[in-house]
This record gives structure tokens, sequence and C-alpha cells, in this order.
């Protein structure tokens, strides 16, 4: 299935970025140019160059992607299953130059990124094994006597083009979460990936152009969001599956009649019930992970953390001392836990949200200055319901303590967020982890650990503004194929 000459190792495939990367249109490379610059997040310096489509690229790869529908449909599950296993021992092979990628293109510190190539395979795996289980089923239509003699069966059949914009905070697992399941379903795909981190899309890319996927089964194209229009708006497109902000409820109005996902964050919380159920240490390690873990640049970071008011005190002091041991630098020395944010717009704002929450009456626990892109851990109590910190979404590395006295009134107070992606429930009382679990108006409850935990085979979205569907291959699969009836008579 592998085309062997063209899986030769290449030099950089050990030594780091290449000097330039090509987008790829109908499944081939384009060096068209090298027009995108990509930023090392942490030195500012630039690292390498890509190709930047515009907006004929992206009508042509939609044209490329329609006619490939039959020929992906075709294309038989098992050979399916083999283009995913295909990219998964490649991205093992691969994955030391990953992991490097996204640890310099996001900041993201080499142990989180090292995590993320895993998880990347992961979502490969998961979809590997989905490719040959889409299933159908039989349907009894002999309900009356004019029905006698009827046969029903229902099969999944591929949705058809789909198209694709991720962010840049998962450079590489939320592209996977995308293209893998399209692969799954048969589905030819378009992809845009986040001008700020294309890098790792780009390396799929050429993983995929390995393969024997049908021509035009998919196109992996930076571009700028004007000419990116076609993705949202062409009518030959069955499905748009946007992963990003709140512009993602704009691009919906724009669609049109084809289907649409979104994933666009939240401003999770965690709740520590007075019996937490596990020792306050291990709750406090997990919140300062899922609160901190590649500067809160994740859209399940805990924001806010509920603490009821017998623990407060005894929380408050071990996030204080925690949050003040973890160090800050260079993303690709090991011992780092937080990087740069991803520009120094993103730290302007998130310092002047924090600024105008403590002009309102906030207190600093932790925390300090930013110096350009590089934001310290920071953690506040007395933070205003009505400043932006605590309303809207912060994606960086802070967090908002409160203590609670009454478990329902911890539960109203999550769900007063205009957000709803997941929460995190620390308790030993099983009547409160399933009252949590039936009132939290959330995609996912965690109980026993932090709002951030994911598996990538579980269902992933939210309700509210935090989006619309869910991902998680087998969850993503099921958008991308639609029902197909046959009756028999006789
Ligand atoms: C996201 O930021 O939505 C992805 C979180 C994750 O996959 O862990």
């Amino acid at each position: 299935m592998a085309n062997p000459k063209n899986s030769k190792t290449p030099r950089r495939e050990r030594a780091g970025l290449a000097r330039s990367y090509p987008y790829y249109l109908a499944n081939r490379p384009v060096a068209a140019n090298t027009d995108l610059e990509v930023r090392d997040k942490y030195s500012g310096k630039l690292a390498t160059r890509t190709a930047f489509g515009d907006a004929t690229t992206i009508r042509k790869a939609i044209v490329a992607a329609h006619r490939a529908r039959e020929p992906m449909a075709e294309f038989s599950p098992d050979r399916r299953r083999d283009v995913l296993e295909h990219c998964m021992r490649r991205f093992e092979e691969r994955a030391e130059e990953l992991a490097l990628a996204l640890c310099i293109e996001a900041g993201k510190p080499i142990g989180d990124a090292r995590g993320e190539v895993t998880r990347l395979i992961d979502t490969f795996r998961i979809a590997a094994g989905e490719a040959t289980r889409i299933d159908g089923e039989v349907i009894e239509l002999q309900i009356s006597e004019r029905t006698r003699g009827y046969r029903g069966m229902v099969k999944r059949v591929p949705i058809g083009v789909c198209s694709f914009i991720t962010p840049f905070n998962f450079p590489l697992n939320l592209v996977a979460h995308k293209v893998a399941p399209a692969i799954a379903a048969g589905c030819p795909f378009v992809l845009k990936p986040a001008a700020k981190t294309p890098v790792g899309a780009l390396i799929i890319g050429e993983v995929l152009a390995e393969t024997d996927l049908p021509k035009g089964a998919f196109s992996i194209v930076p571009c700028s969001n004007e000419d990116a229009a076609a993705l949202t708006e062409d009518e030959r497109i069955a499905l748009l599956s946007f992963t990003g902000g709140l512009v993602g409820w704009e691009l919906k109005a724009r669609a049109g009649r084809k289907k649409v996902v979104l994933e666009l964050g939240g401003n999770a919380a965690c709740i520590v019930d007075a019996d937490p159920g596990a020792d306050l240490d291990h709750v406090v390690d997990r919140i300062v992970f899922g609160a901190y873990y590649q500067s809160g640049q994740s859209c399940i970071s805990v924001q806010h953390v509920l603490v009821h008011r017998d623990l407060y005190d005894a929380v408050r002091r071990r996030l204080k001392a925690k949050v003040a041991k973890l160090r800050m630098g260079d993303p690709r020395e090991e011992k780092t836990f937080i990087g740069p944010v991803i520009d120094e717009q993103a730290a302007e704002r998130i310092q002047s949200w924090v600024d105008a929450a403590l002009k309102g009456g906030a207190k600093r626990i932790a925390g300090g200055p930013r110096a350009g892109n590089m934001l310290p851990a920071t953690l506040l109590e007395k933070v205003p319901r009505d400043c932006d910190l605590y309303r809207q979404e912060v994606f960086g590395p802070v967090a908002c303590l409160q203590p609670f006295d009454d478990f329902e009134a911890a539960l109203d107070t999550v769900n007063a967020s205009d957000f709803g992606l997941q929460a995190g429930v620390f308790t030993a009382d099983l009547g409160h982890a399933m009252r949590a679990w039936d009132r939290l108006e959330v995609g996912g409850v965690i109980v026993g650990d932090v709002p951030s935990f994911r598996v990538d085979n579980m269902p992933y979205g939210g309700i509210k503004q935090s989006g619309l569907g869910r991902e998680g291959v087998r969850y993503a699969i099921e958008d991308m194929t639609e029902q197909r009836l046959l009756v028999i008579k006789g």
C-alpha cells in the first residue's frame, strides 16, 4: 500500500524542521511558493517556511475532492484500514521529529509534545479499528398487514466531501481527529491547518502522500481565512468540521445546507467536594496539571476551581506552593512545564484580562508580570463574576479559585457559564457524582479527575457556546456517514 520509493527516511526525520514544506493539493506535494513564515514561538526566530495557498488553490482542492467521492467510497474498508495503519507506523518512526516540530512551531514543552504524538498515533489506531466496523442494521418492517413481506436494511455510506479547519493548540492531534475518521469513513477532504502551526499537518500530508489513497482524496493547504471562504460556503462540500474560537458560529451561519460540527472551547470548572475521594496533594497536582499544561492553551484547561469551604485554605496553600514551583522557560528543555503562549498578542490579551480582574477586586495568589509571550502560571481568587477573565475562555495559564458551601450551588455556579465543554468533580460521594452527571450542562463530566482529561475514543464536544456535535473517531465517523435504506419486497 505504501509506495516504498516514497517512504525512505529523509535526513530531516532525525534532524528537526526542513527548510521549507510544500502544501498538498489532490494528494501531491506542491512547492508553489514559500510564502508562509513559521516562527519558533520561544525564540521568535524564523523556523521554516511553507507553501501558502490562495482561493484558487482551495477551489482546485474542492474540485479534486468532489471527483474523488466515488473512488473514495469504493476504496474498501480494509484498504482504508491499511492506509491508517501505515500512518501509525510512520508516525512511530518519526515520533521525535514530530514532537520537535510541535515544540518549535507551537512552543509546546517537549514532554507535552511527545504526549501529543502518542495521542496522534492512538487516534489513527482507533480509526484503523473503526474502518472495518462501520456497520448497518436489519429493520423489521412487517408491522401490519400492509407491510407483510417487506424487509428493510440500513447501511452507512460516506457523506461526501468534508472541509476541515483546525487550530494552533494541538497541531497534530486535532488534525488527526478530522483526517483519520474521514479516511475510515471513505470521505475525501480539504484541510486548512492553523497558519501559525501548519507544519504538523503538512507532515501528516507527507505521510498520506506515501499511500495509495485515490487521487484527490486529500488536500492540506495553509491559507488565509479569507481565501478559505469556500471551505465554508461551497455547496459541493457536505460537512464542515471546525475547531477553534467563537467565529465558528459565524461559519455555521454561512455554511448553507452542509452539516456543521463545531468545537469552540470553554472555560472549564473543577469542583473539589468536602470529601474529594483522593489525597489532597494528588487532587492539587491534577489541578495544577489541568490548569497550566501547555500554558492553559487547551479548550478543557481548568479555568475555575471551586473548593468546598472546609478544604479551601488547605487547597489554596498547596496550589500556591505548587504553582510557584512550575518551571517556565525553553520548551525544548525536558524540565520546562510552562512555555510561551502562541504569540505576544495573546499574551497581551490574557495579561489585560488579569489586570482588569485585579482592578475589579480579584486577589493574586500566584503569578507575575509577562515577558513577551512568556506568561507565568497565575492563580487568582475573589475574581468578579462579570469580568472577561471569569466569563470568557482565557486560553492561557490562569486559574480562578473560589469556595462553595453547598454542592448543588457549586453545580449552579458551573452552569452559569455560557460554555459547556467538560467539567471535573473530585468527590467521594456517589450521589454527588451522579448529581453532577445529571445536572452539569456540559458535554462530559469527569469524576475523580480534572476536566482536561481526554481519551481519543471518547465522545468529545460541548453544548451552549462550546459547540455542536462530537468528535472521538467513532462519533466523527457517524457525522461523516449517512444512513442509506434498502427496502425489498418479496
Ligand atoms: C482541545 O483543545 O479542544 C483539545 C483538548 C484535547 O484534545 O486534549
